[in-house]
């Protein structure tokens, strides 16, 4: 067995696409009214793997931080929360629509579009005093000069070539619906643009039921909506998305080092799930967001680039006051903790918090492109020696959607009841599968392609000795052990303790 080549390198985002929806990943939403855009499903195999990616973020974050505790609140919240967090006023994106062809674009998309052909042509100057000018001018909120900016530059449509351009103007991101079924004129209910507000109107309910002292943090996991003008490349950009967020409230004047923490245990975080380390960086927010005083993202490189799957946010106390002065209800926190200069209790106080936000489809789509390998590899020895092309799921065994499949070698002999036995005697261990149809070497394939890391093979020796071949995914080689032994083989390897011990 030699060595393979591996050439996902070359991967393209459309060969990701098609194996998602192949092989039960990930599929367009209404698919058969022709789609909704930017709205996904996903399949038997993508539900197993986003759930794994959430319970292991849910534990890593609730399990193994005693001063971390979950919440679920609800998507509709009162309006009002949305006008103290800013988003009535300021969630929004630059849009400008071209006359000719009738489409809409984000303004502010153009620009950087055009900045990264300037870098592509070896103009890194050009393309960063571009990016530059456009920062200032969104901070300024200067939407003509923006139009300005797409004129001067000469940045025509992308489908029709055409320059013809309307004003930009900004478009709020949230979706509304309804608010009262009896009341016609109560306003809208928004569907939350962002998880993280369910978390700041409980903090003091937590708080109080949960006894926590700063610093402690909250965790979410849940739906979160945006009316995406660029609704592109896959799940990366959706309408409807799962956030996993996280808010931790220290005390004033210590965010800085809990900034640097959550940062560098958000990225252990990344590599311990299987994300490679060189395809990880972190990219500083020139342009920061309303609540933000420091931000950065952490950055996966995806075949269409180097794009944020996560957010750190260190937001002050921006929140919890705003919501303490339109709610009118205290957002104080009493820490009884002396100050050293002092010699007194540090008092009431705002906490300041700092945010971990990381979207699950993203990080389920990052997963996916790093897992998805073409390998060339060679069979046999001397004439019978065959080279072919395998396409595989490198999953970490943790993420796989099914642990171990289970081959009866032959249909007959015994065998097919064999296997069942070892299904029946794993199966509250572990999710596992029984393949009997097509030859072995097939079966095989058709596991690689979804992750599965083992395959356990029931053939006449078993039948003897009650010993079973475990070949695995990555290397392809087999492994002859006890049927008893594989409890503690497959346990081992797919268990959540092989991430969190990189934690
Ligand atoms: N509470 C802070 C917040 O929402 P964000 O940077 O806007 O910050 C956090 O979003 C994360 O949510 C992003 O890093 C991304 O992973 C995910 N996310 C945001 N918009 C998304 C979209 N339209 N589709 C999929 N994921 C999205």
């Amino acid at each position: 067995m030699s060595k393979p080549v591996t050439t996902s390198e070359n991967t393209q985002l459309k060969d990701i696409v098609a194996h998602a929806k192949e092989y039960g990943f990930v599929f367009q939403s209404s698919e058969i009214y022709d789609g909704l855009a930017a709205v996904y499903d996903y399949g038997p195999n993508g539900v197993e793997l986003k759930n794994n990616l959430k319970r292991l973020w849910w534990e890593a974050m609730t399990q193994l931080h005693g001063n971390v505790v979950g919440i679920d609140a609800a998507i509709f919240m009162d309006p009002r929360t949305w006008e103290a967090s800013g988003h009535v006023a300021g969630f929004n994106d630059p849009l400008i629509d071209n006359l000719d062809s009738q489409k809409r674009y984000r303004a502010d998309v153009l620009i950087e579009e055009k900045a990264a052909e300037y870098e592509r042509a070896g103009d890194p100057a050009r393309a960063a005093a571009l990016t530059a000018t456009l920062g200032r001018l969104l901070t300024e909120n200067d939407l003509a000069g923006v139009k300005q900016l797409i004129l001067d530059e000469k940045i025509v449509d992308p489908l029709s070539g055409s320059a013809k351009w309307t004003d930009v103007r900004q478009f709020n991101l949230m979706f509304s619906t309804q608010g009262s079924a009896v009341d016609s004129d109560a306003p809208p209910v928004y569907l939350r643009p962002e998880t993280a507000q369910g978390i700041f109107v409980n903090f003091l309910n937590v708080q109080k039921s949960a006894r926590q002292k700063i610093p402690f943090g909250i965790a979410q996991i849940g739906k979160a909506f945006r009316n995406e003008i660029v609704a592109r490349q896959f799940i990366f950009r959706m309408r409807e998305f799962e956030q996993m967020e996280m808010q931790f409230f220290v005390r004033p004047g210590t965010e800085g080092e809990w900034y640097d923490t959550w940062k560098a245990a958000r990225r252990r975080f990344h590599e311990a799930i299987g994300l490679a380390p060189e395809k990880l960086r972190f990219h500083d927010h020139d342009k920061l967001a309303h609540y933000a005083k420091a931000a950065v993202d952490i950055e996966y490189e995806f075949p269409f680039g180097f794009k944020e799957i996560e957010g750190i946010h260190s937001r002050s106390d921006f929140d919890l006051t705003q919501h303490q002065n339109l709610s009118r209800k205290k957002q104080q926190y009493f820490d009884n903790d002396l100050n050293p200069d002092t010699g007194k209790p540090y008092g009431n106080y705002v906490p300041y918090v700092v945010e971990t936000s990381v979207g699950a489809d993203r990080l389920f789509l990052a997963t996916l492109c790093q897992a998805y390998q073409e390998e060339t590899i060679t069979e046999g020895e001397g004439e019978e020696q065959t080279t072919k092309t395998r396409t595989l799921l490198k999953l970490h065994p943790a993420l796989a959607p099914i642990k171990a499949a289970i081959f009866p070698l032959v249909r007959k002999d015994g065998m097919p009841e064999k296997a069942q036995e070892i299904f029946d005697s794993l199966r509250f261990d572990f999710r596992l599968v029984i393949e009997d149809k097509d030859a072995i070497g097939k079966r095989y394939t058709r596991q690689d392609l979804i992750g599965t890391p083992f395959c356990i093979v029931v053939d006449g020796q078993t039948l003897e000795d009650d010993t079973v071949t475990v070949r695995d995914r990555d290397t392809r080689e087999q492994t002859r052990m006890p049927i008893s032994a594989l409890r503690a083989y497959i346990g081992e390897r797919v268990s959540f303790k092989t991430v969190f011990a990189k934690l």
